[in-house]
């Protein structure tokens, strides 16, 4: 049975004719339609900068349960949107509900960031696969109910970690500075460690079809660990999975809009852009701008990459900063962005000003 794929009635099968316009002023940019401004959203824009947000994570239990109780789920994703004119709403769940959903421990100790049960190369094999995928049930409920609250013209983001950056958590089972684990697990027992890429490939290629069918316009793929990686290991762990991944679900939903977040790929984000296939490119804060439209071909878009902590102080250490990214990026398709998180010491004042530069100058 052919399913209806809610939104994506006017996508056609080739990716490189843009699509008929949607109205969605963020998903049309992706498709390759010009605007008359950046479309903007802020990486983390649900979250413990917002004191709604707190509120209602208090009563929520566990930061797992917040991500799989839909009508929660749903009210924090619609948070920001009720407070800031933004352009897009993204999906509140975690990348490591993924781990969770095959089958491995995963744990949110509160101010100490997750923790998982370190997998070993024997566990590999006992993952779940697409069987697993049933345990989300309630992240594509969240997509449907944030679908039915939100204005036509905002564009709706869904998203999963990179095979890489969820892997490093998983060998590591926490986060580390330098993926030293992940990396020593990737040499050393190299038949282990592509297994368990294969696997997180294939779940994460079939969590994000249903979270398009659910009713997603385009998603992100966070590959938030692309640094410290040599341009080899760069090419078989971050390129190649994340190329598998576009193809995969491009397969299922022809020309699904995707975005890319290599984080830190530095010198390797033109091959990371053009071996992927993904329609634009999220750009860390360390990119600098010149570098970025050197290498990038003028056809390809790019998000960011404002450094949160300018948020954080404000001022004209945030305006001037802003402005110069805007004006840089004007020659291309460009959404307004923070070039990471936006941290919880964020005053919301300062959130207001910068979305009201971005969209008055
Ligand atoms: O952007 C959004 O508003 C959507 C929600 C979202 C969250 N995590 C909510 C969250 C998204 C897109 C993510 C992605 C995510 N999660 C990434 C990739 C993006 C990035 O930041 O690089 C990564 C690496 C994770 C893993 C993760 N989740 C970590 C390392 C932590 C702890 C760090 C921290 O900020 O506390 C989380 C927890 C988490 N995910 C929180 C939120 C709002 C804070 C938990 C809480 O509220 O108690």
């Amino acid at each position: 049975m052919i399913m209806k794929i809610q939104n994506l009635d006017s996508f056609q099968g080739d990716r490189r004719l843009p699509a008929s316009r949607t109205g969605k002023r963020l998903l049309d940019l992706v498709l390759g339609h010009e605007q008359e401004r950046p479309p903007v959203w802020i990486m983390r824009q649900a979250g413990r900068y917002l004191p709604e947000y707190r509120a209602l994570r208090q009563t929520a239990g566990s930061f797992l349960d917040l991500c799989y109780t839909p009508e929660l789920a749903a009210e924090v994703t619609l948070q920001p949107l009720r407070r800031f004119p933004l352009d897009a709403a993204i999906l509140f769940s975690d990348i490591l509900v993924v781990p969770d959903a095959m089958g491995r421990t995963v744990r949110f100790e509160q101010g100490e960031g997750p923790r998982l049960e370190p997998i070993r190369p024997e566990d590999v094999a006992n993952l779940k696969g697409e069987e697993g995928l049933a345990h989300l049930a309630p992240v594509f409920e969240t997509v449907r109910l944030v679908r039915a609250g939100l204005s036509p013209e905002k564009t709706l983001i869904g998203f999963c970690g990179s095979p890489w950056t969820v892997a490093t958590y998983m060998i590591a089972g926490r986060g580390t500075t330098d993926q030293g684990p992940a990396r020593l697990f990737a040499l050393q027992h190299p038949e282990a460690f592509a297994a368990l890429i294969d696997r997180l490939v294939d779940f994460s290629i079939a969590y994000l079809v249903e979270q398009f069918r659910a009713g997603c316009d385009v998603v992100q793929l966070f590959e938030s660990w692309a640094m410290n990686l040599d341009e080899v290991a760069f090419a078989e762990r971050v390129i190649a999975p994340n190329r598998r991944i576009v193809e995969g679900v491009r397969a299922a939903i022809p020309g699904a809009p995707i975005i890319g977040f290599p984080r830190g790929a530095a010198g390797l984000v033109a091959r990371y852009v053009e071996e992927t296939g993904v329609d634009m490119v999220g750009l860390d804060y360390g990119m600098p701008v010149d570098f970025a439209n050197t290498a990038l071909p003028a056809s390809v878009g790019v998000q960011g990459n404002l450094d949160p902590l300018r948020v954080v102080v404000g001022g004209e250490q945030m305006r001037e900063r802003a402005r110069s990214i805007i004006a840089g990026f004007s020659g291309r398709r460009h959404i307004f962005n923070l070039g990471h998180g936006i941290v919880p010491e964020t005053p919301i004042a300062h959130v207001e000003e910068l979305i009201n530069l971005v969209h008055n100058g």
